[in-house]
């Protein structure tokens, strides 16, 4: 008699929830921090023609070697260090913490944070550890230093800024934690584009420091692909741990075609920070509503009754993200993502309704 699922199926996994992801089907789509611009038209046709020429009858190139050299020129990515490309930085974020996986082994993240942590440390068999953030959702740097000393975690991951709060810790924190860590620090950078803030150029300074950027929010969150910037003794063991062909030879195409384009994407992300700034003004302005200080491409938002207010606005077809119940410190808290201004427009009025 075969068994059943939960008789084969580890007891960690049991008890994980997965990742959900809503439907989003004719909504005004504010939950994921997507770039809302696509590319103009006359790239797209440039982008299309690219793509018809992949040999997608052969494997990629498994290190995506000339993606990787366009990269770090791109990106200024100093000499000396080496990149990983990944299926996006869940990828990236999976293989880091599979390859420092020991038995026994901490994983420590200032929460809350990014789930995908917590959720590969479980899955990988490493022990997370959260220490939580200031109410404000700050770094509380002098007990994240003493958690560290005390339970020495092998591997710490901080997203920089945070999500879903979107706040950037001072870089000094940050830097005092890289210094007191024995285990390898993950400094997560996939808003980068937004906060204009970055520890890749420090790299060479720290010898138990990756850094990890994904060119999702930049506009390309549909074709997968995330990088990890660190010293070659890293990226060589976290190459083992890699799928063999884990970025598609259209990923490779499309991203390079989109690097060579950069300013394009470049000049989205500044309108996108322009906008920032006029929907986080008046999304304070609202009764009720406290938001919290982003340089991010979102904001986190306390509403009086977030089950009312996200279903508020679903009703009138704007989808944000509720987090609400998922940790205490998030007590109705909704993410939203900074859209067009007619988007953003839309929010604000279907908010206001929801929280009459
Ligand atoms: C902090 C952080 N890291 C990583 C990711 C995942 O990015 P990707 O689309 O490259 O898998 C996200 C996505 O929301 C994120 O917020």
């Amino acid at each position: 008699m075969p068994l059943a699922p939960e008789q084969l199926v580890r007891a960690e996994i049991l008890a994980l929830k997965a990742y959900a992801v809503a439907a989003a089907d004719g909504m005004v789509k504010l939950d994921a921090m997507e770039n809302p611009y696509r590319l103009p038209e006359a790239l797209r046709r440039e982008l299309a023609a690219r793509l018809a020429d992949a040999q997608i009858n052969r494997y990629p190139d498994p290190g995506g070697r000339r993606l990787c050299e366009l990269l770090a020129h791109k990106m200024q990515v100093p000499a000396g260090m080496e990149l990983l490309l990944g299926n996006g930085s869940d990828d990236l974020i999976q293989i880091v913490t599979y390859a420092l996986a020991r038995p026994g082994a901490v994983m420590m993240i200032p929460e809350p944070t990014f789930v995908v942590y917590r959720m590969n440390a479980t899955l990988s068999g490493m022990t997370p550890f959260g220490v939580p953030l200031a109410p404000n959702f700050t770094l509380r740097r002098e007990a994240f230093l003493a958690e560290l000393r005390a339970h020495r975690p092998a591997l710490v991951f901080i997203a920089y800024p945070n999500n879903p709060t979107g706040v950037l810790y001072p870089e000094a924190d940050v830097e005092a934690v890289i210094r007191a860590s024995e285990g390898l620090v993950v400094l997560d950078e996939a808003y980068h584009v937004f906060a204009r803030r970055s520890f890749l150029p420090r790299l060479a300074e720290f010898p138990n420091l990756v850094v990890m950027r994904t060119v999702s929010k930049l506009g390309l969150a549909g074709i997968r692909l995330g990088y990890l910037a660190g010293r070659p003794e890293w990226v060589a063991q976290f190459n083992k741990v890699r799928q063999v062909y884990n970025v598609s030879v259209l990923t490779q195409v499309a991203a390079t075609f989109a690097l060579e384009h950069l300013e394009v994407l470049e000049a989205q992300a500044e309108a996108i920070c322009a906008e920032r700034g006029r929907l986080g003004e008046a999304l304070a302005g609202l009764p009720g509503v406290t938001v919290f200080p982003s340089q991010a491409n979102f904001f986190l938002l306390r509403v009086p009754d977030a089950v009312r207010a996200f279903d508020g606005l679903c009703r009138q077809g704007v989808l944000v993200r509720s987090f609400h119940g998922t940790h205490p410190m998030l007590a109705h808290c909704l993410r939203v993502t900074v859209g067009t201004p007619e988007e953003n427009r839309i929010l604000l009025n279907a908010l206001r309704e929801a929280l009459g």
